[in-house]
């Protein structure tokens, strides 16, 4: 297959770049720093800086739109929310209209999408069938599911990937929790009741590419492993795997007046199971948080990736 992928130089990108090459697919990557994209995402991926170098020449048979200024980062000020917004919406918003264009059009795309797409509420377990939140995240999720579902009407096979906290050792929430967890400095963040529906990489991208592959795989599909686990437990296993106590708790007051309304990012979750990949019995190498966590940092008895 040749794949268009957007974000392919991000943490999840550039792993699922390694993995489409490896099976022997075709890559072109979307970029604003196209000089960078063989480096990233491998010696033979092609590289475009814009849409418009989407010729009628090219043919894509699938497009993966994982690109998206990072969300925690910065304070999300109005202007902050429109950067989130327009590096996700209108992304894909143009990504369909340049398929509308396209004589021969792909007959897929995997659209990102977050587990934020419920909103904040740590007293209820959501499945696919829930309906969207009401704050920032949630808004953001649905307006970004909703752009890709247009290119449904074009004929493609359509899927929202409502992704938890993919777990790896190189990025994201992990990188970030590790030093100050091996300092011993690592702390439950607020009352710590708040969920964390996470997943290792490796079954994020198991599931994305049999997603890819299932021509029958179509509408939101929940990325996170089975068993979701509290900020408490997940501060206690981390510190746990890495042989450190954990004897700190960050108020949340603190954090609020540190990150604004992102602390909710934080302080707040939800509890989200898989329903339709354990409908289809997928099968998670990585169900439970302590055989994932001993895998990524390499803790006595893990199982090799
Ligand atoms: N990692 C997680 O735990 C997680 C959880 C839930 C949802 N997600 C979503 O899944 C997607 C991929 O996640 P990730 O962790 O791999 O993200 P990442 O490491 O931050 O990479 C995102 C990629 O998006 C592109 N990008 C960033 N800002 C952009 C902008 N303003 N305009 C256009 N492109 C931009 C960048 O590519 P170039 O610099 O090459 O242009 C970057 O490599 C993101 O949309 C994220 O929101 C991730």
């Amino acid at each position: 297959m040749h794949i268009l992928i957007t974000g392919g130089t991000g943490l999840i990108g550039r792993r699922l770049c390694a993995a489409l090459l490896a099976r022997g697919d075709q890559i072109t990557v979307l970029s604003r720093r196209p000089q960078l994209v063989a480096g990233i995402c491998g010696a033979t991926a092609q590289a475009i800086s814009s849409l418009d170098e989407w010729t009628p020449a090219m043919h894509f048979d699938a497009v993966i739109n994982l690109a998206g200024e990072p969300i925690i980062d910065a304070r999300w000020t109005e202007k902050r929310r429109q950067v989130l917004l327009d590096s996700r919406v209108g992304l894909t918003r143009q990504l369909v209209e340049k398929i509308k264009q396209a004589s021969r059009k792909p007959q897929v795309l995997l659209s990102g999408s977050a587990i934020g797409y419920y909103g904040i509420d740590d007293a209820q377990s959501f499945t696919e069938e829930a309906s969207a939140g009401n704050d920032f995240s949630a808004n953001l999720c649905a307006q970004w599911e909703l752009a890709a579902d247009s290119a449904k009407a074009l004929g493609l096979r359509v899927v929202s990937l409502r992704t938890g906290l993919v777990l790896d050792e190189d990025g994201g929430v992990l990188k970030k929790m590790r030093l100050p967890f091996q300092l011993g400095l690592g702390s439950q963040l607020g009352s710590g009741q708040q969920w964390m529906s996470w997943i290792h990489r490796q079954d994020y991208l198991r599931a994305l590419l049999s997603i890819l592959d299932d021509t029958s795989a179509n509408g939101a599909f929940n990325l996170t492993a089975p068993i979701a686990v509290t900020n408490a437990e997940f501060t206690k296993t981390l510190a746990k795997t890495l042989h450190r106590f954990a004897l700190f708790v960050a108020p949340a007051f603190v954090l609020r007046l540190a990150m604004g309304e992102r602390s909710d990012l934080l302080l707040g979750g939800q509890k989200v199971l898989p329903q339709r990949l354990l409908d289809q019995h997928f099968h998670f190498e990585f169900p439970d948080l302590s055989s994932a966590l001993a895998n990524l940092l390499n803790a006595p008895n893990a199982k090799s990736s």
